[in-house]
């Protein structure tokens, strides 16, 4: 498992002091979502590199749009050199094979993930929208993903295993709504444990407010990675 720490501070200044409090650990991702990327933009890319080269980035703007949009953007996101970044599965087979289909003329590419079903849904809002249940659905999206090149998807630790069942133990999991010791889930409806996070083989526990909120995020991170360390 490798830890993705959500940036989602309502400062530019918050988000700095929190990657600053993290500088000494090499093998940690940060997450940026809608606020802080619409908010700063490329020179917080540049800003985490600076924080520590060994960061990795992942960029968290969730692509819904029609195919050819949709890798203009992709193009986009490749040349601003973040490691990882995630595209809608309901946006369609054709709209993933577009979008890898132009990221394949890079000499190197981001992995791309696509979302099934936002962690926030519950059972009966999602069959709402989808017209099928969570896990159903998370599967197809993730066979759809697999079968047309991405390199994993975005679910709730409780679709990971079915999602590596039904394609392959290497593609990749990344799961929000982890709360690591059974912290407060907010507006998550689906959220885990790291031990759950673990038993289900879940490759990235993303992680947002349980750390940006304690009191002292960089003891948090450092007992999360301990944890994690553990299990393995
Ligand atoms: O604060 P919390 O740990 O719930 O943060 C989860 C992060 O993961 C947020 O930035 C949220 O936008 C993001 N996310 C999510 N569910 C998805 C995809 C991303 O919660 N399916």
């Amino acid at each position: 498992m490798q830890l993705c720490v959500a940036l989602d501070l309502p400062k530019a200044s918050d988000n700095m002091r929190l990657a600053e409090s993290l500088a000494d650990h090499d093998t940690l991702w940060m997450k940026l979502g809608f606020r802080s990327y619409i908010r700063d933009g490329r020179a917080l890319i540049d800003t985490l590199k600076q924080i520590n080269p060994h960061f990795r980035i992942f960029l968290d703007l969730k692509l819904y749009d029609i195919p050819n949009t949709m890798a203009d953007a992709a193009e986009e996101i490749a040349l601003l050199g973040v490691d990882m970044f995630n595209i809608h599965a309901s946006a369609g087979a054709v709209a993933m094979r577009t979008v890898m289909e132009r990221l394949a003329q890079q000499a190197e590419r981001p992995l791309v993930l696509a979302v099934t079903a936002l962690t926030s849904f519950d059972e009966a809002n999602f069959t709402n929208i989808y017209g099928a249940g969570i896990d159903q659905k998370a599967e197809e999206f993730a066979r759809m993903s697999y079968e047309n090149g991405l390199d994993g998807v975005v679910s709730s630790a409780f679709e990971s295993r079915t999602i590596k069942a039904a394609t392959e133990e290497t593609f990749l999991t990344l799961c929000p709504g982890i709360r690591p010791f059974g912290e407060d889930a907010g507006d998550q409806q689906r959220v885990a444990t790291l031990e759950v996070a673990r038993e289900e083989r879940v490759d990235f526990p993303v992680i947002g407010r349980p750390i940006y909120r304690d009191p002292d995020p960089a003891t948090k991170v450092r007992k999360i990675l301990t944890t994690m360390e553990q299990g393995l």
